[in-house]
């Protein structure tokens, strides 16, 4: 199977009234669990590179990339490369030639004229260089560089206005304000099924939710019963990360073989992906 495009992977599980599950990695090993991950849930994946991993790995986007792609054409069911959050056009620009069939342009903290007006510019780059473009209305909160405003709890995507922003723009997909914020640390967040309902009955486009760690299983399932058709999921890869890690060196200060302790955080990462890919798949009855 290995490489699909995320365009692809998004329309099967729409068609089949599911969602694709899409987590964020940082280190190999992320991404060797994310792989593994999904072969044991038997089910394909996302993997997605933020700008902000590229920065850390000092502003460089191929390394990372590379060895997602490698790592893809490993598995035995189909994988997606996508570079998310990215605010810097030049960054977009290395996306096809990185291996990423898809990308989210992020000017959801932007006034909605000039969300428009950069998105717009994202989109029709995107699509003469055939990248699949995603892009956010209503702003998620909790991102790292977030003005304190963006964290109101009550932050929703208006339906009338994300149906004109999905017009004027010609985005793929839109990343939706529904109750989640990013980088949560407990799973108590509560969504609005009914909006997510409403905006699923009326773009013409996929919804993105982001913002998923927080979100607990029954939520998430439900959110895809509701018509999210992909489901961004980062923060819970870094708990089971720095927990794994933690857990080991607690038990053996002594260690100094990175092998060690990073065999323990890819475990547990890979438990996590295939954990929530289950999740997302369950069907549950609307209520
Ligand atoms: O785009 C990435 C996701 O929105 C991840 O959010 O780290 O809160 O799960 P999260
Ligand atoms: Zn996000």
């Amino acid at each position: 199977m290995s490489l699909i495009g995320t365009s692809d992977l998004v329309h099967d599980a729409a068609a089949a009234g599911s969602a694709v599950a899409a987590f964020n990695v940082i280190t190999l090993e992320h991404i060797e669990a994310v792989v593994r991950g999904a072969e044991a849930a038997a089910a394909p994946v996302i993997i997605q590179i933020s700008e902000n991993a590229v920065r850390f790995h000092s502003g460089l986007v191929m390394p990372l990339a590379a060895a997602a792609a490698a790592l893809a054409r490993t598995s035995g069911y189909g994988v997606g490369l996508h570079l998310d959050h990215v605010t810097d056009l030049d960054l977009l620009r290395q996306a096809a030639d990185a291996g990423f069939s898809s990308a989210m342009f992020d000017a959801g903290n932007l006034s909605y004229a000039d969300n428009v007006a950069r998105t717009v510019e994202a989109a029709q780059w995107a699509h003469a260089n055939g990248l699949w473009l995603e892009a956010e209305l209503g702003y998620v909160g909790g991102k790292p560089d977030a003005p304190a405003s963006a964290h109101a709890a009550g932050v929703r995507t208006d339906r009338a206005e994300a149906l004109t922003f999905v017009r004027d723009t010609g985005v793929d997909a839109l990343a939706v304000a529904v109750g989640s914020s990013h980088a949560m640390t407990t799973r108590t967040a509560a969504l609005d099924h009914a909006l997510i309902a409403e905006l699923a009955e009326a773009l013409p486009v996929p919804l993105v939710l982001h913002g998923s760690s927080g979100v607990p299983d029954e939520e998430l399932a439900r959110a895809v019963t509701a018509g999210m058709r992909k489901i961004n999921i980062g923060t819970a890869l870094n708990i089971a990360y720095t927990h794994g890690v933690r857990q080991f060196l607690d038990r053996d200060p002594k260690t100094v073989d990175p092998r060690k302790y990073l065999a323990d955080a890819r475990t547990e990462m890979a438990q996590v992906v295939e954990h929530m890919l289950h999740t997302i798949s369950k069907p549950v009855t609307a209520g």
